[in-house]
């Protein structure tokens, strides 16, 4: 037999790191409560054709497609926008807007693994649906730095930019949406020449591709003066300059709540999922060069998926680079938080006392692990020790007739013998 190891792009997690992702998680919901969002569990596996509509080339070829035994075309969710926006378009077609949605879980993409990309990737998602409204795109952008200061994360720039200043140019020039959605993959790689040549070929203005050459330069953290010059650089294309104007507002927002974030405005900003069409933006830290959460506005997707005509903007936090970007700035929480008892019993005889003590102990909130494998009593000591427990309750014969146990501090080396009723309340001073 083989020696059995995760498939390429998976990670197993042990308890350690498995109680931060759970805590990361934890913050992700807390956040989700404390802007109104309520939590959604949708399936991990979805129908190929909602999940490749508006991906775009690059989500969609690394997504994981099969057929189920009843020879459907399925994918495991490569993110969670899709799910929600199907979701929206159906079960909750009548409800009244706005939604605040939230999600936590995994969802997978086939990328080459390396540091902080994996293929099984855990995403805390947020979707504000049924506004149009620049207050909204504001929400979504502060929700993001809520959750990066929850984590105590410092430093966190947000880059921002605009995909309908760039769509409203091309729809001016009467680019058909195809080229469009491959101009926008090429410029999120940052594949500028390529995404030039294939502007020269396909017939563009040269104003268009001189325009669209200073924009690509165009930016920078004097945020209003760079919208400012996007706006005089795009005048004459209505809807870009249409745009261009959104952008200053939501940014007026963001700046008038005081909230104090560090913002970068990219005018050549695009990125890989092809429904966005408003603001978008990606969090960063310096320490990695790596996004850990991007969003932005997509006003077509629930129509396209057969609902109510719906703005609206969302944004997916990527956990494992959220805990890499804590690791890197050393503010990862401790992961031991309770005390730990060992119940050791002197003779197996009394092993049904032992766990009965363990069960009195659980049932007032104190975590124990009884002794299972049946060591001598230095070997069990010696064991929980080495585990860092904090203490040791020791069932014995001669105890038990008095109604106790000899509970050891394992930090302190020191032991007394205590009635079993009074054990929880010793262990937890
Ligand atoms: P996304 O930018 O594709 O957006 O992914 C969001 C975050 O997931 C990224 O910023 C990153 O932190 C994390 N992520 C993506 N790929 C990987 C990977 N291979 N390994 C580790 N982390 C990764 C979305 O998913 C959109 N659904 C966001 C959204 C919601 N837009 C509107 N609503």
């Amino acid at each position: 037999m083989s020696v059995f190891r995760t498939v390429r792009g998976m990670r197993d997690f042990l308890p350690q790191e498995a109680a931060i992702l759970r805590s990361v998680e934890e913050k992700a919901r807390r956040v989700a409560e404390l802007y109104g969002y309520g939590e959604i569990v949708t399936p991990i596996v979805e129908s190929y054709e909602l999940l490749a509509a508006k991906a775009g080339e690059e989500v969609k070829s690394r997504m994981f497609v099969f057929k189920d035994l009843g020879g459907r075309d399925v994918a495991l969710r490569p993110e969670f926008t899709a799910s929600v926006a199907r979701l929206v378009a159906t079960t909750l077609r009548n409800q009244p807007r706005p939604f605040r949605l939230f999600s936590v879980g995994s969802v997978y993409r086939y990328d080459e693994p390396q540091k902080g990309r994996h293929r099984e990737i855990r995403q805390s998602n947020y979707e504000l649906m049924g506004s149009e409204a620049p207050i909204a795109d504001a929400e979504i952008v502060l929700l993001t730095n809520s959750l990066m200061q929850a984590c105590g994360l410092r430093n966190c720039v947000f880059k921002v930019g605009h995909v309908g200043v760039l769509r409203g140019i091309f729809d001016e020039e009467n680019l058909e949406d195809k080229v469009q959605d491959a101009i926008m993959q090429l410029m999120d790689k940052k594949q500028y020449d390529d995404a030039f040549t294939m502007l020269e070929n396909s017939g563009v203005s040269a104003k268009c591709i001189k325009i669209l050459k200073e924009l690509v330069k165009l930016k920078g953290q004097e945020i209003f003066d760079v919208v400012k010059k996007m706006q005089s650089l795009v005048e004459g294309y209505g809807k870009a300059a249409e745009a261009s104007k959104n952008l200053f507002q939501i940014l007026r927002i963001i700046y008038e709540s005081a909230c104090d974030l560090d913002i970068s405005v990219d005018a050549g900003f695009a990125r890989g999922l092809e429904y966005y069409t408003g603001m978008i933006f990606e969090v960063n830290v310096p320490d990695l060069d790596i996004a850990l959460g991007g969003g932005g506005r997509y006003d077509k997707l629930i129509k396209l998926f057969g609902g109510e005509s719906t703005p609206a903007v969302g944004v997916a936090h990527g956990l494992d680079r959220i805990i890499l970007a804590m690791q890197e700035q050393k503010v990862l929480p401790d992961a031991k938080l309770e005390k730990s008892v060992a119940v050791i019993p002197v003779d197996e005889k009394l092993n049904g006392e032992a766990l009965k003590i363990a069960q009195l102990l659980r049932d007032a909130g104190v975590r124990v692990e009884v002794e299972v494998v049946g060591r001598k009593m230095a070997k069990a000591l010696e064991d929980a020790n080495r585990r860092a427990m904090d203490f040791a309750v020791i069932v014995g014969e001669r105890e038990l007739k008095e109604g106790a146990v000899v509970l050891r501090d394992l930090k302190k080396r020191a032991q007394q013998t205590v009635k079993v009723n009074a054990i929880a309340g010793v262990v937890r001073n």
